[in-house]
């Protein structure tokens, strides 16, 4: 039986390679999408959301515009990773389909509530719209089937702040409320997000196929790739959010460890810094299963050959001239 999801996200150039892997992935089907604040403006996210599930055939997947602005910190957008308009150097043209007109965090609770233990959520941005959610409606918290989470930084330098991971350190008070909920959760963090870099050799392997996702994948990593490049020294780029979203149906990609998982909401220098009690210091219950180990070249297999599949199914047609 296929897995209902639902995810939330910040498209954001790894956040539409997950919509992309969604899109080539039969153990899934997506029952909606949710646009946060993030990467780029929630107006451009949900933007975004909508050209890509275009590009990917996905057009009936309804999306739903979230909070624009985190819980109490100001926004934090990132041009810098995913560009101005938050897909690099691609450029979609807009999608005929409109957002839904419900708020994001009210069709997550609708979903949940109607399908008791049945929905997994796979949150790929800041949490606001979760967090929000749970404050709302708190029955959600025993009736998600399980959450998919990506972020934080659990012994691994952060890649926003010293210490923070870009999703936590962006709204750490929606994170805080979301560790701290109860729900079933399962965290990919950097520690193995950082140890699967998708190279210059894989993008032209992909290029072999000559389709709109392969032009995509394209334009959209090498933006990426010049970002790892000139900021962390990284030849390729790390494709957080595909990865996050691939442990929903491929479990096997990562070793888990069972944590107690917090998040730093105080004003210094630690703000949205994720941490691990792993001596059980706080005697409190475990929160959260933690990837902490990965077998990169597993996930990179199973991305390239599902993308490949999706850019077969999309060719550029070759023009042929039609004899009289
Ligand atoms: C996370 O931050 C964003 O820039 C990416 O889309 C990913 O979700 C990685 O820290
Ligand atoms: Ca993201």
């Amino acid at each position: 039986m296929p897995k209902h999801i639902i995810i939330d996200t910040d498209p954001g150039i790894d956040d539409s390679l997950a919509l992309l892997l969604a899109a080539a992935s039969p153990e899934i089907v997506l029952d909606g999408v949710i646009a946060v604040h993030g990467n780029v403006s929630t107006e451009q996210t949900t933007k975004n959301a909508l050209s890509v599930l275009e590009l990917a055939g996905l057009s009936q997947v309804p999306v739903f515009k979230g909070c624009d602005l985190p819980l109490v910190k100001e926004s934090l957008l990132s041009p810098e990773t995913h560009g101005n308009q938050g897909l690099g150097y691609a450029q979609l043209p807009e999608s005929a389909t409109q957002p839904q007109l419900k708020h994001g965090s009210d069709f997550l609770i609708e979903q949940i509530m109607s399908h008791p233990g049945e929905i997994t959520l796979v949150a790929i941005g800041p949490l606001t719209n979760v967090a929000l959610a749970i404050r709302k409606e708190p029955k959600i918290v025993q009736n998600v089937k399980e959450v998919f989470i990506m972020g934080g930084a659990i012994q691994h330098p952060g890649n926003t702040t010293a210490l923070a991971e870009y999703n936590t350190f962006v709204d750490p008070h929606a994170a805080h409320i979301v560790f701290h909920s109860g729900m079933p959760m399962i965290l990919t963090p950097l520690d193995v997000t950082y140890q699967c870099i998708f190279t210059k050799d894989d993008l032209n392997r992909l290029l072999k196929i000559n389709s709109p996702i392969t032009k995509f994948i394209a334009d959209s990593t090498r933006f990426y790739m010049e970002f790892h490049d000139e900021y962390q020294s990284i030849d390729g780029c790390v494709i957080n959010d595909p990865m996050t979203l691939a442990l929903t149906f491929m479990p096997e990609i990562c070793d888990y460890q069972d944590l107690v998982v917090d998040v730093d909401i105080s004003t210094g220098v630690g703000l949205g810094n994720t941490f691990g009690d792993f001596y059980n210091y706080e005697k409190k219950p475990k929160n959260m299963k933690v990837a902490m180990g990965v077998r990169p070249r597993m996930f990179m297999e199973l991305f390239l050959e599902r993308m490949e599949k999706l850019a077969q199914k999309n060719r550029d047609i070759p023009k042929t001239t039609v004899l009289s």
